[in-house]
């Protein structure tokens, strides 16, 4: 069986003001089944023949919602928790060295980011497939999704020989995050995005993390080492403070012989705007999305959110409004991508 691993330690900031450091998007309600992205994430790994009870990798200050948000969907999985904030690397390999001790040094891990929405869950397990019989070969298997637009905020893969009878292709080249007219180049040449969700053997990830990054994976080690459990939690030793902080992007995805890329066919999103929240959100005929308190007269491809005061728009077309007992945030669907920029600022001049 595969074991599902679900990283859920991120803060982001691009679903501000509902989204705070203290409550990140995985744990909104913004699934469109009433729930959270993480409970969707659940549900994702529950289901079939395939898989074994999930990890949980998240923050300390997380567990909570962590445990209580998989317990009300019937969920009762293992809740390792991180000290402290060292992004997705330190995390995943964790994951990695406990999954060995619970299913054996050749377990294999299918490791999923808690925010994203994905349409299909047929056509993802059929991906899975593809991509458990690409890992037993011995690559890193990540999912790779068919760019629509230039964005700067993800990895671009460029494909190369074709893998396990065309099911897959081995990963030419990983480049995470390039700039803006890198990434046209990129969509022009055919790249995929990198989904942020990768399955591999145990063993193959750990011996490229210790090529790469010899430093996280000691710390990481003695951090497991001196786990401690109680009441469905696992807290991982202070060594992990000893961790540097790196996503896995950058620690192993981009220097690796051994990637491979899985297309996903399935429909993605990271749900990384309010616009993208509209597009998951099943919009009305004209477009619009609403939660809470709102009325809307004559709008068009509109979202507008409130969690505090009636909020009320006559003839808006492509706005955001974004309404909570302390900040309103008001803005072009277009431009939904600057929230990070005025976030930062706004914590600069605090
Ligand atoms: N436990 C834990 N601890 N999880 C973390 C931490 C951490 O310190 N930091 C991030 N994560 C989790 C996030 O919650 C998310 O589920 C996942 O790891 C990915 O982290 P992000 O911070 O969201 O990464 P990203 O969006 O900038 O980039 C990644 O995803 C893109 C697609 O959405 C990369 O994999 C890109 O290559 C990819 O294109
Ligand atoms: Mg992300």
């Amino acid at each position: 069986k595969i074991v599902p691993v679900i990283l859920a330690g991120g803060s982001g900031t691009r679903l501000w003001p509902i989204s705070r450091d203290s409550l990140p998007k995985q744990f909104l309600p913004l699934s469109t089944s009433g729930g959270t992205l993480y409970q969707d994430t659940l549900q994702r790994v529950a289901q079939g023949e395939m898989f074994a009870a999930p990890i949980i990798v998240t923050n300390e200050e997380f567990r909570f919602f962590a445990q209580r948000q998989a317990r009300d969907i019937g969920v009762e999985p293992t809740v390792v928790l991180e000290p402290v904030r060292r992004d997705s690397a330190p995390a995943l390999l964790a994951a990695t060295l406990l999954a060995q001790q619970m299913h054996g040094d050749e377990a294999t891990l299918l490791v999923l980011a808690a925010d994203h929405v994905i349409g299909d869950i047929p056509l993802f397990h059929e991906a899975c497939r593809k991509a458990h019989g690409t890992a037993k070969l011995g690559h890193i298997v990540t999912f790779g999704i068919t760019p629509t637009e230039p964005r700067t905020s993800y990895g671009y893969i460029r494909r190369g020989a074709v893998l396990n009878g065309g099911a897959a292709a081995l990963v030419e080249a990983f480049a995470e995050k390039p700039n803006a007219e890198t990434a046209r180049d990129y969509v022009e040449a055919g790249y995929l995005w990198n989904s942020g969700n990768f399955l591999f053997p145990a063993d193959v990830m750990l011996e490229e993390a210790e090529s790469f990054e010899p430093e996280i994976v000691a710390a990481v080690r003695r951090a497991v080492a001196d786990a401690t459990r109680d009441l469905g939690f696992c807290r991982l030793g202070a060594a992990f403070h000893g961790a540097p902080s790196l996503s896995i992007d950058y620690a192993v995805l981009e220097r690796t012989g051994r990637a491979a890329v899985v297309e996903g066919s399935f429909p993605w999103s990271d749900v990384g705007s309010w616009n993208a929240v509209r597009e998951i959100s099943a919009p009305d005929e004209s477009g619009n999305v609403q939660r809470g308190p709102v009325r809307m007269v004559d709008a068009t491809n509109s979202y507008i959110h409130s969690e505090g005061p009636l909020v009320a728009a006559i003839g808006v077309e492509g706005l955001s409004v974004v309404a909570t007992g302390d900040a309103v945030l008001i803005m072009p669907s277009a431009r939904s991508e600057e929230v990070k920029h005025l976030v930062a600022s706004l914590k600069a001049e605090r």
